[in-house]
C-alpha cells in the first residue's frame, strides 16, 4: 500500500469546512425522527438524561477517537485500523464491521429519508389548497410499495450525486450550505411550538425525569441513540477525521459536533412535544410519530400546512449531510483500494444500498410485513442490529485501538496539533477511553441483554 503521504487525497478546506461537514453527518433523521420518538416512548426525560449522559461519557471520546486514528493515518476506515497499530492488520474488522453497519443502517434510513421527502411535497401540494394530510397519509406512504420504493430510489440518487463531487466539493459545499438554513427553520417551529397554550407539559415531558423509568432497554437504546447520532462506531467520523486538516483542533471539535448535534435534537424535541401536549397527542406514537403527529398538529394551528411544509423540508435537508456520509464510508475504501473513479463507487455503493433497502422498505406494508428474523420485520432488525449491537462493538473496539494500543507519542501529536504544548485533556481522553467509555459501553450492552443484571 502506498504510504498516506504518496497519496494525494482530497480534504475538508478549513477547520470550518471540516466542522460543518462533521456536524453534517451527525445531524439527521436521528434528531428529528429518532430522537423524539425514542423519547416519547422511553418515559420521556429519564431518557433525556441517560441519552445525554451517554453522548458526554461514551460518544465524545469515541468521536474525538475517530477524528483522531482518521487523521493520523488519513485513509479510509478499513486501511486506517488496519495500519493505525504496528504489526496488527486485524483491526480492519472495524473497517469491514461498519461498511455491514453502513449498508444496514441505509437500508432504512433511506426508507424514511424517502418518506421524509414525499411528505415534502404532499405537505406542500396541501398548504396550495389540495387534499391535506390526514392519519392515512402515512399508513398509505409507508405501507405502500412502489411509492415508498420510487421515493427511496429518488433520495438514493440525490445523495450518491452528491458524493460523487468529492469530499471538498461535495460533501464540505453542500453541508455549509444547509446547516444554518436547518437551523433557522428548528428555531421558526420552536417558538410556534412553544406559543402553543398548555405547551408547558411538553417541556415538562421533556425535562423533568422520572428516575424509575430507566431500565435495562432503556439505557440500551440511549447508548446506541448516541452512536447512531454522532455517526460513530462504524469509520464514518474515521473516515471524516482523515479529510481534517492539520489546523483542526480534535478535541474542541469533538465537543462543539456533540454539543450542536445534541443541541439540535432538543430544539426538535422543544418543536414536537409541547406540541403533542397542547394538542392532547399521543407522546408514545412511535416511529410514526414524526409523520402523523406533526401534520395533525400543525393542522390545528394557524398558517399550519406552511408549517408543516417547513418543517419536512427542515428534515429532509437534515437527512442529505447523514446519507452522504454513510455513502462516504464504503466509497473511501473503493477509490483508495479499487482505485475506482468516484462516480464509479458511488454508483455502485448506492445500487448495494438499495437492494438492502428494498428489504426495509417492503417489510413495512403487505409484501413482507409477516417476514420476522428474530422476531423483527427487516427494518426494525437493520436498525437494533446497526444501533444496538454492531455501533457500541465498534465502539468498544475503537476505544481500546485509540486507548491501550495506538502509539502514544502518536496519541499526544494528534491531540496536541494546534496547540504550542501539551493540552489538559490528553490524559483524560486517555483514562476515559482506557476506562470509562468501554467498561461502560460493554455493561450497558450486557445488561440490555440480559447477560448482566445491573
Ligand atoms: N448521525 C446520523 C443521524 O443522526 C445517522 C448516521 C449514523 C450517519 C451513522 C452516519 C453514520 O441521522
Amino acid at each position: 500500500m502506498p504510504k498516506p503521504s504518496a497519496m494525494k487525497r482530497d480534504h475538508f478546506s478549513s477547520g470550518l469546512g471540516a466542522f460543518a461537514a462533521t456536524l453534517g453527518s451527525a445531524v439527521g433523521l436521528g434528531n428529528i425522527w429518532k430522537f423524539p420518538y425514542l423519547t416519547g416512548s422511553n418515559g420521556g426525560a429519564a431518557f433525556v438524561l441517560t441519552y445525554l449522559l451517554s453522548v458526554a461519557l461514551v460518544g465524545l471520546p469515541v468521536l474525538a477517537a475517530e477524528l483522531l486514528i482518521g487523521r493520523r493515518t488519513r485513509l479510509n476506515a478499513v486501511h486506517a485500523y488496519g495500519t493505525v497499530v504496528k504489526g496488527q492488520k486485524t483491526w480492519a474488522l472495524i473497517g469491514w464491521a461498519g461498511m455491514i453497519s453502513a449498508l444496514l443502517i441505509m437500508a432504512f434510513y433511506t426508507d424514511v429519508a424517502g418518506w421524509v421527502f414525499a411528505y415534502v411535497f404532499k405537505a406542500g401540494a396541501a398548504a396550495l389548497g389540495g387534499p391535506g394530510l390526514g392519519p392515512d397519509t402515512f399508513s398509505a406512504l409507508a405501507g405502500g410499495t412502489w411509492e415508498p420504493l420510487a421515493w427511496q430510489a429518488g433520495v438514493l440518487v440525490l445523495a450518491s450525486g452528491i458524493i460523487a463531487f468529492g469530499v471538498s466539493r461535495g460533501i464540505e459545499r453542500a453541508t455549509k450550505t444547509l446547516m444554518p438554513i436547518l437551523l433557522v427553520l428548528l428555531v421558526v417551529c420552536d417558538i410556534r411550538a412553544l406559543t402553543l397554550p398548555g405547551a408547558f407539559a411538553g417541556v415538562d415531558f421533556l425535562f423533568r425525569p422520572d428516575f424509575g423509568k430507566i431500565s435495562a432497554s432503556v439505557l440500551l437504546a440511549a447508548l446506541g441513540l448516541s452512536f447512531f447520532k454522532l455517526s460513530l462506531g462504524m469509520g464514518t467520523m474515521t473516515t471524516y477525521g482523515s479529510y481534517l486538516p492539520d489546523t483542526a483542533r480534535i478535541a474542541p471539535t469533538a465537543a462543539r459536533v456533540a454539543l450542536a448535534d445534541t443541541l439540535v435534537s432538543l430544539l426538535a424535541g422543544l418543536a414536537i412535544f409541547p406540541a403533542v401536549f397542547a394538542f392532547g397527542g399521543q407522546p408514545a406514537g412511535g416511529p410514526g410519530l414524526l409523520f402523523n403527529t406533526i401534520p395533525l398538529i400543525f393542522s390545528k394551528m394557524a398558517g399550519g400546512p406552511v408549517f408543516t411544509t417547513l418543517f419536512f423540508i427542515l428534515a429532509a435537508v437534515a437527512t442529505i449531510g447523514a446519507m452522504v456520509s454513510l455513502l462516504e464510508v464504503p466509497v473511501a475504501w473503493l477509490v483508495e483500494k479499487g482505485k475506482m473513479r468516484r462516480p464509479v463507487a458511488a454508483c455502485l455503493t448506492g445500487g448495494a444500498m438499495y437492494a438492502l433497502g428494498i428489504l426495509a422498505t417492503l417489510s413495512q406494508g403487505r409484501v413482507l410485513g409477516d417476514v420476522k428474523v428474530l422476531g423483527k420485520n427487516f427494518f426494525d432488525l437493520f436498525d437494533f442490529a446497526s444501533s444496538n449491537v454492531l455501533l457500541p462493538l465498534g465502539g468498544i473496539a475503537i476505544a481500546l485501538v485509540a486507548g491501550w494500543l495506538l502509539a502514544r507519542k502518536d496519541f499526544e501529536a494528534e491531540l496536541g496539533k494546534g496547540y504550542g504544548k501539551r493540552p489538559w485533556h490528553t490524559a483524560v481522553l486517555s483514562a476515559f477511553l482506557r476506562f470509562v467509555t468501554p467498561v461502560l459501553v460493554l455493561a450497558i450492552l450486557l445488561n440490555g441483554f440480559g447477560v448482566l443484571r445491573l
